[in-house]
C-alpha cells in the first residue's frame, strides 16, 4: 500500500493546489520582458544579501564594480537553483512511483514538476543573458529512497525553497534591482509558496506516522544536511574569477551573511521546531552550524505548522 493513500490532508491539499495552479501558472517566455538586456544598470541582488556585503573586499570596490559583482553572485545563485531543482525533481518523480494515480497528490506533484521545469528554464535564461561563466554545483546528486530518507528529502525541498523565498522575495520589492531579476524573482514566489504548502502539509502529516528510529535518523541528520545545502549556495568560483582573494572564506565569515543564512532558514527552522524535529537537545547542533540562532525566537509559527 501506498504511504501516501493515508495521508488524507496531503491529498485534500493537493486537490487545492491543483485548482490553485489552473488559475495562476505563470510562462516565463510569456510573462518575462527579456528585451530588457541583463546588463549593469542595476545591482542583480539587493545589496545587503550579497555575501561579501560590508567586508573589506566589498569596501574596496567601486560601485559599478560591486553590481558586476551581484551579476556573478546572482548567477551563481540561479545556477545553485538549478541544481537544487534538479535534485528536487529527481526526489518527486521517484515518490510518484508510490502514490496511486487516483490520489490528488499524484496530479499536483507532476504539476510541481511542470513548474521547476519552467522555473530552471527561466533561470538558464538569465544566466545565458548575464555574460558570467555558467556556474553551478558539480556535485551528484545523493538520493535516498528509505522512509526516513523521503521525509529528509522533503524536509530539504522545504529548505531549498525557503531560503530561494527569502532571497526573491527581498529582490522582487527591491527597486534598487534590475527589473528582469525581479521579474524571475517574484513569478518564483507565486508558484513556490504551493511546493512551500505541499511539502509542509506532508511532513508534518507523514512524520507522526514514522517509526522512531525513522525519526531520530532525520533529528539526527537534518541539521548537517541542510547545512550542506547552505553551503552550496555560494560557488567560490565567483570570487575567484573576479580576483577576490579569500572571498569564499572571507563571505562564510561575514557576520551580515551569516544573518542572511539564519534569516532566510527561519521559515523553515520555526516551521521543523513546532513539528518537533528541532527540540531541545538537537537546537545546539542546529545553532553550531550557523543555521538559527543559539536562543530560540518566540515562535510564530505555532498552530499554523500542522494546519
Ligand atoms: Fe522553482
Ligand atoms: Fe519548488
Amino acid at each position: 500500500m501506498s504511504p501516501t493513500a493515508t495521508l488524507p490532508r496531503t491529498s485534500a491539499r493537493s486537490e487545492q493546489l491543483v485548482a490553485a495552479s489552473s488559475k495562476n501558472t505563470l510562462d516565463p517566455f510569456r510573462d518575462i520582458d527579456w528585451s530588457v538586456p541583463v546588463d549593469d544598470r542595476a545591482f542583480h541582488l539587493p545589496p545587503e544579501l550579497l555575501s561579501l556585503y560590508g567586508t573589506a573586499p566589498w569596501e574596496a570596490m567601486s560601485e559599478p564594480e560591486r553590481i558586476a559583482y551581484s551579476r556573478h553572485e546572482t548567477v551563481a545563485m540561479l545556477g545553485a537553483g538549478i541544481w537544487f531543482e534538479n535534485a528536487l525533481m529527481q526526489i518527486v518523480l521517484r515518490h510518484l512511483l508510490d502514490i496511486p494515480v487516483t490520489d490528488p497528490a499524484h496530479r499536483y506533484l507532476l504539476i510541481e514538476i511542470a513548474d521547476e521545469c519552467r522555473h530552471s528554464t527561466m533561470f538558464g535564461e538569465y544566466m545565458r543573458r548575464a555574460g558570467t561563466p555558467a556556474y553551478g554545483p558539480t556535485r551528484p546528486v545523493d538520493l535516498d529512497d528509505t522512509s526516513s530518507g523521503r521525509a529528509l528529502s522533503y524536509l530539504l525541498i522545504l529548505a531549498v525553497e525557503e531560503l530561494l523565498d527569502f532571497m526573491n522575495r527581498a529582490t522582487m520589492r527591491d527597486e534598487r534591482v534590475h527589473p528582469v531579476s525581479r521579474q524571475i524573482a517574484k513569478l518564483h514566489v507565486l508558484e513556490e509558496a504551493r511546493h512551500v504548502s505541499f511539502a509542509k502539509t506532508y511532513l508534518a502529516e507523514v512524520w507522526p506516522t514514522l517509526d522512531p528510529a525513522d525519526r531520530q535518523v532525520v533529528v539526527d541528520t537534518a541539521a548537517a544536511l541542510v547545512a550542506g545545502i547552505v553551503e552550496l549556495s555560494l560557488d567560490g568560483a565567483v570570487y575567484d574569477d573576479l580576483g577576490i582573494a579569500d572571498g569564499l572564506a572571507i563571505a562564510r565569515a561575514n557576520p551580515q551573511y551569516q544573518a542572511t543564512v539564519i534569516a532566510g532558514l527561519a521559515k523553515l527552522t520555526g516551521f521543523l521546531s513546532d513539528v518537533g524535529i528541532i527540540d531541545e537537545a538537537s537546537r545546539p547542533t542546529w545553532a553550531a552550524l550557523g543555521l538559527v540562532t543559539a536562543e530560540p525566537a518566540a515562535s510564530q509559527h505555532a498552530g499554523h505548522a500542522l494546519s
